[in-house]
């Protein structure tokens, strides 16, 4: 089972192209957030906790996170891969999905890293701010703190997975087709 994870700032097109990835080689499309904002709308105990967080562009904490994911690993059947989508987003969590990984005698085949410049990033969230109904999109305010997060919390972690030659930098601006053929290209050429 090919693991990949799609890594990148808020508004790089991770969720853009992991659907797409999913249904062209028929991966299981693990994203945190819509699991999130799923709990958030269903008025769940996780999504009241999480909102919280979420709203102000804040990082739900990482044993909430682990414990959503571990569950829907488990719950994975007879899946051709998995395309982690907002996750890993701390050292922890990075560190966590390799054990759980380990334990399934899974790991990862690939973090395709989607490179987008900043003004980029806010461009487009302000975009979907008028189409979508995200929250956490409404205030630019609450944009540019996930933007500020992200390069303190989530793109250290890069590192981390650089150690084992395991990043595929993909240059994220450009039509969503062509950033996905780049993307496609790359997994194709492991198989
Ligand atoms: P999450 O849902 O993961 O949001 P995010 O990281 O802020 O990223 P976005 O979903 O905004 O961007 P994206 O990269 O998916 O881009 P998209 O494809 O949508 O997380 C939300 C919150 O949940 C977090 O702030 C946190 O509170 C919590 N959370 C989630 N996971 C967590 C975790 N692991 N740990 C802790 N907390 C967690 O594209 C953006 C827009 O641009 C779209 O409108 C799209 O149509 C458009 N677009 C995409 N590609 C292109 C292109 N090539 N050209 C033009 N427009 C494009
Ligand atoms: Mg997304």
């Amino acid at each position: 089972m090919k693991i990949i994870v799609i890594f990148g700032a808020p508004g790089a097109g991770k969720g853009t192209q992991a659907k797409k990835i999913a249904e062209k080689f028929n991966f299981t499309h693990i994203s945190t957030g819509d699991m999130l904002r799923n709990e958030v709308a269903n008025k769940t105990e996780l999504g009241l906790k999480a909102k919280k967080y979420m709203n102000k562009g804040e990082l739900v904490p990482d044993n909430v996170i682990i414990a959503m994911v571990e569950k829907t690993i488990s719950e994975l059947k007879n899946s051709q891969g998995i395309i982690f989508d907002g996750f890993p987003r701390t050292l922890t969590q990075a560190q966590n999905l390799d054990s759980m990984l380990n334990n399934n005698k899974l790991k990862i085949s690939n973090v395709l890293y989607l490179d987008v410049p900043e003004n980029t990033l806010i461009n487009r969230l302000k975009k979907r701010a008028e189409i979508e109904n995200r929250k956490d999109d409404a205030q630019i305010s609450v944009v540019e703190n996930r933007i500020k997060v992200y390069n303190k919390k989530t793109a250290p972690i890069i590192e981390y997975y650089n150690k084992n030659n395991k990043v595929t930098k993909i240059n994220g601006v450009g039509e969503i087709n062509s950033i996905f053929d780049r993307i496609s290209n790359k997994i194709n050429f492991e198989n």
